[in-house]
């Protein structure tokens, strides 16, 4: 083993989606993730079906990770797990799958934060070959469960600036899908429909909170009481104007998204700008990023599609930034379903 360019097998099982990576150093040898569609049916995530569903799925996704990265077992240095925050019944399996493996093996554990490990994809070197942000840099997490401005001033340093004080952003895509009467999750068949619509055609509030904290339920509210009214006199209300509705609510989204990720960034003095998590893939918020540069003369850095919902990929970069500071677990360590960025 190269202390530097160890080889970490990396697992994510938080909520619905089971991963296994494996990591040379920086570098991506494999990501593999199944994900679960047992809770199409239920408009949303059911926790004993995605424990259940992640039993099933964790040895075939380790072994064809292995299998794609050409890694026989014993060349693993390391095995790195998410350890929280998410689902209590999801986080045990790679838990319990990830200590097992390492106590066999007589190897070490690293717990990984899920949160740290969107923000560190940045880092991962792999085909893309894309530039990466140096210290200290913003980024803006938004994914299903979380969405928050943070202060990254090294691989191990995190300070929240701001954040949402009910739902998250991907949480709004989704509940405003199901309103609109899209399966579960919505907040990719928003951005589908909204390809094709006009984003000004209707007008939504944006919320009054604190200088660098999110709101995203009146939108919610909002939307549904507006959408009440139309189909009064229009019962085909949503059918006749699916298009102009997901683009004008994507709109909205991304422009309450982006005000005040421009008015953190200033108050910080920070000009470089990542995103992460589920909602990063939302082509509506990459494209306004990215017009920050020309706009604003910042900096963007935008994660791969494949970094931007849960994957494994990420928790392998954020184990190997632990690798580095022999920073590893017990092996009777337990998940923590509530976690907060700071605290690991
Ligand atoms: O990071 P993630 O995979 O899981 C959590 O940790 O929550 O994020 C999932 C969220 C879901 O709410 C999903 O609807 C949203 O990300 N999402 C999107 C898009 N792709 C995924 N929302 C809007 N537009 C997309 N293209
Ligand atoms: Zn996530």
């Amino acid at each position: 083993m190269s202390s530097t360019s160890p080889i970490i097998l990396s697992i994510e099982s938080s909520c619905d989606d089971t991963s296994a990576a494996v990591l040379k150093g920086k570098q991506l040898l494999s990501n593999v993730t199944a994900d679960q569609k047992v809770h199409k049916a239920y408009g949303g995530v059911v926790p004993e079906l995605a424990s259940r569903a992640h039993q099933q799925n964790i040895i075939p996704v380790v072994e064809q990770a292995l299998k794609l990265a050409n890694i026989n077992k014993d060349a693993i240095d390391a095995v790195a797990f998410t350890c929280g925050p998410g689902l209590l019944g999801s986080l045990l399996v790679g838990t319990s799958f990830a200590k097992s493996f390492a106590m066999a093996r007589n190897i070490p554990l690293i717990e990984v934060n899920h949160m740290r490990g969107h923000i560190l994809a940045h880092f991962i070197e792999d085909e893309h070959h894309l530039p990466k942000p140096s210290f200290p840099f913003l980024c803006l997490t938004v994914s299903g469960g979380h969405t928050q401005i943070v202060k990254v001033s090294s691989p191990s340093e995190f300070k929240i600036i701001g954040q949402t004080i009910d739902d998250a952003a991907g949480e709004a895509f989704d509940k405003i899908a199901k309103i609109i009467g899209l399966p579960y999750p919505g907040g990719p068949l928003i951005d589908k429909n909204a390809q094709e619509g006009n984003p000004k055609r209707f007008e939504f509030t944006h919320p009054k909170v604190g200088e660098f904290d999110y709101s995203f339920s009146g939108l919610k509210t909002g939307v549904l009481y507006f959408l009440q009214k139309e189909i009064k006199n229009n019962p085909d209300f949503i059918k006749e104007n699916l298009a102009d509705i997901c683009a004008s609510v994507q709109h909205n989204i991304v422009s309450i998204l982006i005000k005040t990720y421009k008015k953190a960034a200033k108050a910080e003095g920070i000009t470089q700008l990542a995103i992460a998590g589920g909602v990063s893939a939302n082509s509506g918020l990459r494209k306004a990023l990215k017009d920050l540069e020309v706009t604003n003369g910042y900096k963007t850095f935008i994660p791969p599609f494949s970094y931007c919902t849960d994957n494994a990929a990420m928790i392998g970069i954020a184990g190997y930034y632990k690798f580095l500071e022999n920073d590893f677990a017990p092996y009777t360590i337990s998940p923590k379903a509530r976690l907060t960025i700071n605290s690991l």
